[in-house]
């Protein structure tokens, strides 16, 4: 159940039986040559409405912009710097805590949102320590990342091996060609070469990966992978949301 797509009183009335949601997080931002701009908000949205099928849970709006500072230099992407996203993220979380939801299951596509997401998390949880009289349930934020699962990680090197890369990777793009077969993109390109040194503004890492790859093999990825990452991410995020809402 999107959030998106219901109403006021079904939200209302889901709140008596549960407290749990999934909130899509990613990214606005190149993807190389056949990656899509919003690849890191689609992998997590599409992996998400999969598990919540089966959960029977709600999924949140996607937050779908985030720590993309080093793509600026290809035109489509977006970035927040660290302290807007926390905010977004804060506020975002504080305004649903408001209605009655206790925990809040993030779901990452972008591995560069890792750090200023868990910083967000110990502004909301701090929140409680600091004002023990908040007069609320407590509070509980969790990250999974989609390609972070065993289970994902294993198939991923199984298709690709080392080919998949760190950025527009084979799997992603997989995945985006299952959610958006209409979308499948064609463009000439060689295999990536290896990462050949650490990057640190956005014209430093577009002078390194002129492309947007980064020891991406991006043009192995098919619709039918993505499926299979699909189906096997979706599968692990059902076993760690319940994990999660079990928790006493
Ligand atoms: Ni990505």
């Amino acid at each position: 159940m999107r959030l998106q797509l219901m109403t006021w009183m079904e939200v209302e009335a889901y709140l008596k039986r549960d407290r749990g949601i999934i909130i899509p997080i990613g990214s606005t931002e190149q993807h190389g040559p056949i990656g899509l701009i919003g690849t890191d908000a689609i992998c997590p949205e599409v992996i998400a409405d999969r598990a919540a099928e089966e959960l029977g849970c709600v999924v949140g709006p996607t937050l779908s912009i985030g720590m993309a500072q080093h793509h600026l230099a290809f035109p489509g992407s977006i970035a927040l710097r660290p302290t807007t996203l926390i905010a977004v993220i804060k506020d975002t979380v504080l305004s649903l805590a408001r209605n009655g939801f206790e925990r809040f299951y993030f779901l990452n596509g972008h591995g560069g949102n890792i750090p200023t997401t868990a910083a967000a998390f110990s502004e909301i949880h701090a929140e409680r320590s600091l004002n023990p009289g908040l007069g609320r349930p407590a509070v509980r934020c969790k990250l999974a990342s989609w390609f972070a699962f065993q289970s994902v990680s294993t198939l991923c090197k199984e298709l690709y091996g080392d080919r998949d890369g760190h950025h527009a990777t084979a799997s992603e793009v997989a995945v985006t060609q299952f959610a958006y077969p209409e979308h499948i993109k064609s463009v000439p390109m060689d295999p990536a070469p290896p990462r050949p040194r650490p990057f640190y503004d956005a014209d430093d890492y577009r002078s390194i990966h002129p492309d947007g790859r980064i020891a991406a093999d991006s043009f192995l990825a098919t619709p039918e992978a993505g499926g299979r990452l699909v189906a096997a991410s979706a599968t692990a995020v059902i076993e760690d949301y319940r994990a999660f809402m079990a928790e006493v």
